[in-house]
């Protein structure tokens, strides 16, 4: 559910007319919706009502300022994978205490930063980690604490970059080695074990897996609170989103429609499923939600450059690009693209809607059916809130687009469309090309 509709002809954003917004902001620009953000938070933490929650949004889903602050207002703490995410929450002006620092790879000078500003744990993906997270706390003493991801070798059927909860990749560590991870942890006198956690992947469509991987390590996760009195259970994040009837899927009555075995993931379903699993437990459970909380929040605008009529095929050309959006080009994934303006008199289209990027590889659709538009008209690209505007690159010498946040009939830019004197300012010519 979602706060984007047709409002008579136009494609709004709560109470705002996305054309408004393309006009003052240019284009690309991503819009945000506040309010669908706070629906999807509180979904969430209502059907998991029956738990000792604490939500840590997954930050690297869109880690916009605005976007923090929203979700640290709603009581959110973070999910968060480097020191550049761990100082966007300080900016924020929200709390790194009640966050998470994940990641395979985190340097001394992370581990660091985060200790000092009194991280909630580490979630350690290997042995090594565990020594260097002991180290540098011991030179900072402190305790440091964290928890231990186990990888439940559970197949999550979703994209083969975004699965990781399978032996083969690779997080965390197999469930038959994490007792003695622990046992090995617990000798090292600088850390304090404070949770357990996993990750399945992302853009799950499905709640099996989720039941799958958390049935087979309660046994486990309840020996860890016997043992060493562990206080949570993180059990990830990767609750999947709609994609392809993205626009339709924003009032309830679309879900009330679906038949039940027809119907994507809902917090209902998820929560209904995993709270008797999870409650038994006594523990605190984290979760980790990224797309789901921001994905079907935020659209990304683009204008039509031309309508470029081939002998075989047509192609749309716009002038957002996969540097602004590279999900279709990277994962092959299905974004729905709709006019902002609709005209159900005009005849519809079947076309490529490419940007202008000189590689075939620009492609956002293929052979997409679209009411007709032509030069100057504008499109939004739906269920961008998520992995959108944070995968972006400069590619082409394309400055990032600019962001802006909707509440009710506010509006406000929430970043400034890049320029390009601030995406030169650190090059220089060396002395010796002079
Ligand atoms: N926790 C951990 C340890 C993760 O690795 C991830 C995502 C999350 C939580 C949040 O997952 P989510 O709830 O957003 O599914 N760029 C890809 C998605 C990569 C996800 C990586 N890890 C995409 O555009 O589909």
């Amino acid at each position: 559910m979602h706060h984007f509709h047709y409002s008579g002809h136009n494609l709004t954003c709560e109470s705002v007319d996305l054309a408004t917004i393309a006009k003052l902001y240019g284009t690309p620009t991503y819009v945000y919706s506040a309010a669908t953000m706070a629906d999807n938070f509180h979904r969430l933490q209502r059907n998991l009502s029956g738990l000792d929650l604490q939500i840590c949004y997954a930050m690297k889903a869109n880690s916009n300022l605005a976007v923090l602050r929203h979700f640290a207002n709603l009581g959110a703490g973070f999910d968060l994978v480097s020191g550049g995410e761990l100082r966007r929450v300080l900016a924020a002006g929200a709390h790194v205490k009640t966050s998470v620092f994940a990641g395979v790879g985190k340097t001394e000078a992370e581990i660091k930063l985060a200790l000092e500003n009194e991280i909630y744990a580490f979630h350690v993906e290997s042995e090594p980690e565990l020594a260097r997270i002991n180290h540098v706390a011991g030179q900072l003493g402190v305790k440091a604490p964290i928890a231990i991801r186990i990888n439940p070798d559970v197949d999550a059927h979703t994209h083969a970059k975004i699965t990781t909860g399978k032996s083969d990749n690779k997080f965390g560590i197999p469930l038959k080695h994490a007792a003695a991870a622990y046992e090995a942890a617990s000798k090292l006198k600088n850390l304090r074990l404070r949770g357990v956690q996993m990750h399945i992947g992302s853009q799950l469509t499905d709640v099996a897996p989720f039941v799958e991987a958390v049935k087979k390590v309660t046994s486990f996760v309840a020996e860890l609170k016997a043992t060493y009195g562990i206080e949570y259970f993180s059990i990830g994040g990767g609750m999947g989103i709609v994609y392809r009837d993205a626009l339709a899927s924003g009032p309830a009555a679309w879900w009330d429609a679906q038949p039940a075995d027809k119907r994507p993931l809902t917090p209902e379903t998820y929560g209904a499923a995993l709270t008797p699993l999870l409650a038994p437990l006594g523990l605190k459970i984290l979760l980790e939600h990224g797309r789901f909380m921001v994905g079907n929040a935020g659209v990304l605008l683009a204008r039509v450059e031309h309508l470029k009529r081939g002998a075989g095929k047509n192609f749309l050309i716009v002038d957002a690009a996969m540097n602004d959006l590279v999900r279709p080009a990277m994962y092959e994934s299905f974004h729905e693209i709709v006019p902002l303006h609709r005209d159900t008199s005009r005849r519809s289209l079947v076309a490529d809607i490419v940007g202008p990027i000189c590689e075939s590889g620009d492609c956002f659709a293929k052979d997409r059916s679209i009411q007709e538009v032509g030069e100057g008209e504008l499109l939004a690209f739906m269920s961008a809130g998520a992995y959108g505007y944070v995968m972006a690159s400069r590619y082409n010498t394309r400055g990032m687009a600019a962001e802006v946040m909707v509440n009710g009939s506010a509006f406000e830019l929430i970043n400034a469309r890049e320029t390009f004197e601030q995406m030169t300012a650190g090059e220089k010519i060396p002395a010796f090309l002079k």
